[in-house]
This record gives structure tokens, sequence and C-alpha cells, in this order.
């Protein structure tokens, strides 16, 4: 049987180099590796149980995130895209996983604990943003995913779900599959910093993102006010290399390895100035993003055949969870009607 593997992301905003790095890029190379059957998930009810008061926000970017997706060139022939929304038996599967876990456990969830803090929730969480793994849970499981490629910061969620998942098994019978993450292993790949600095990740919140959708002259103004050496003040002066935000991206997008060490050393020993190593970079970078920005305009010009594209895969979905949703139905004798009447 070939491999399942799902993944999401929430629309919450337009795809940047931190996602094209971290997730996108690894995507593109399991799905032409051919080996899986590929879904990846639009998570707008997720995006939602912290944007409740913001549904058009959540709305727009489902859109965007589509537009990212087809543009970096993910497949509808080859993935399945989905609106999360759209897939009727999640919301079911949630409501049966939560009697699964238990409050305590929610509660512990690290990621979910450090979210409560950034979001400034206080003492008023909403129950569905604390149950939002178990939601996930249901997302993996429907369509009975073996692998789920994530962030380091979503490994809490892969164990919470192998947890349902067993704890499912162990009482209803063998139905679910257990997922496992696959996380991506170097520092550069798993976490690109955003354009303020290397100790900042590239988030829309903190403003220090570079999108996909950037036009050129966006891109140029962003990289020539990115964060480099605060020592370098003259172009005489030695600089230096490490902590250095536009190395650090050199080290990440350039493929002229060898062009990137002669900066380094011309940079180190001073002479070499910060436009010079930023204007080679917007060329980098530029020329990675230019195809990409390109196929997503015309994308945009033919919203009715994206529509098309999600509407497709969301059914897809639908279908495959309705399958997995009779399954788990009847392991908990709560399949009435076996024709599927009720
Ligand atoms: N929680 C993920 C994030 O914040 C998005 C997501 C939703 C997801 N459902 C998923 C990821 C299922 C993997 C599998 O990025």
């Amino acid at each position: 049987m070939r491999k399942v593997l799902l993944t999401g992301d929430r629309p919450s905003g337009q795809l940047h180099l931190g996602h094209y790095v971290g997730s996108l890029k690894s995507r593109l190379a399991l799905q032409d590796s051919g080996d899986y059957d590929c879904f990846i998930l639009i998570a707008d009810v997720q995006a939602l149980t912290d944007n409740f008061k913001n549904p058009q926000k959540v709305r727009d970017n489902v859109l965007e995130v589509a537009l990212d997706y087809l543009a970096v060139g993910l497949d509808p022939a080859r993935t399945t895209l989905a609106i999360q929304s759209l897939v009727r038996a999640l919301p079911e599967l949630t409501v049966y996983y939560l009697n699964l876990v238990t409050l305590a456990r929610l509660e512990r969830n690290p990621t979910v604990k450090s979210e409560i803090d950034q979001k400034g929730f206080g003492a008023s969480i909403p129950a569905g943003f604390l149950c939002y793994p178990v939601s996930q849970a249901a997302d993996i499981t429907f369509c009975k995913a073996n692998v789920v490629p994530v962030g380091a910061d979503q490994r809490p969620m892969l164990e919470q779900t192998r947890e349902i998942v067993r704890t499912f098994n162990s009482i209803y019978g063998e139905v679910l599959v257990e997922p496992e993450a696959l996380v991506p292993e170097g520092e550069s790949e798993s976490r690109l910093p955003g354009t303020t600095g290397n100790d900042t990740k590239m988030s829309k919140s903190l403003g220090n993102a570079i999108y996909l959708a950037d036009d050129a002259d966006t891109l140029r103004a962003k990289v020539r006010q990115m964060y480099t050496d605060p020592t370098h003040l003259k172009v005489n002066d030695p600089g230096h290399v490490e902590g250095n935000t536009v190395f650090t991206y050199l080290d990440v997008f350039a493929t002229d390895k060898a062009a990137v060490a002669d900066l380094k050393e011309h940079y180190r020993r001073g002479g070499l100035g910060d436009v010079k190593v930023k204007d080679y970079l917007f060329e980098v970078l530029n020329a990675e993003l230019e195809p990409i920005r390109s196929r997503r305009a015309d994308l945009a010009r033919d919203l009715g055949y994206v529509l098309d594209i999600l509407a497709q895969g969301s059914e897809y979905a639908n279908q495959v969870a309705d399958g997995t949703l009779a399954e788990v139905r009847s392991a908990m004798r709560i399949d009435y009607f076996k024709d599927g009447a009720a």
C-alpha cells in the first residue's frame, strides 16, 4: 500500500520565505518523489480558533495560501489541496476524540502553552483554542496519514495525535493509523531568521518577513534594510559574517558557494560594503522568487481555476474522510443504519 502524507497551514497570512525553506521545498520534493498520496489542508477552522473575530481575514488568506501553494509548484494532479471546513467529517471526528484526552493533557501541550502566552488570552482561553490539537488529530487521521511533514514546533501536535490514535484503537479496535512526524534536521531548514536579525524567526506578526508575493522593488527594499553587522560602520572596517543575517541568507539560498566564500573573506578583511553584499543577495533571492511571483500573478488573474482546484480537492478529501468516519462510527457502535441513512 502506498503511504499517505498530510500536512497543513493556517491561512492567517501569505506564505513567506521562512515557509518556503522550512516546509514548501520539502513538500515539493516529497510530492515529486511519487512515494506518497499527498494531502495539504488549508486549516481555516484552526485559523478561526484564534481569529474568530476576524472571519474575513481567514477567508481572504485561504485564497492567498492556495495561490502560494500553486505558485511554488504544488501540483493538484499529485497533491490534494483541501479546505479544512469543507471536510465535513472533521468536526465529528473531533467530538469523538475529545473524549480521549484530558483537560490536563491539553493544558500541558508546550506549543499551545506558548501560543496562549503570546496571544495574551490570560485567564480567558477559548475552549476551541485549547482543543485545536484534537481537531488537528482529526485532520491527520481522516486520511490515515502515515507521515506528517511539519516544523519542530508541531511535534507536540503529532505526539497528541499518536496518543489519541493509540487510545482509540485500544478501546474500539484497530481503525486509525499512528502517524510519524517528518521534521527537517538542519537549523537553516527549520528556522529562517527574519530580516531584523538572526535571533528572531521570520514571522508576519514581527514585521520581518519577505513574502513569496513581494514584487522585485519590495524585495530590494527589504533586503536593503536587513540587519548586518552593527560594528561594520565604515566600508574599510573588518566585518563579522557570523550573526550577520545577509550572510545567513546567502548560506541558505546562494548556489555559488565559492562566490559566497569570497564575499565572506572580503567582508571579514574589510573593504566590502553592506550594500554590495545586499545587492548580491537581492539577485540571488530574486532569481529564485521571480518565476514563483510570475506564476502567482498569472494564477491571480484566473481565480476561477484556483477555486475549482480547491473545490475538487476538498470534495475528494471529503469522500476519503467519510470512509474513515464510517469505520469510526462502526467501531464506536453508533452505526445504526448500515446503509448510511443516519
Ligand atoms: N497547526 C499547523 C500550524 O500551525 C497547521 C495544521 C493544521 C496542520 N492541521 C494540520 C499541520 C495537520 C499538519 C497536519 O502550522
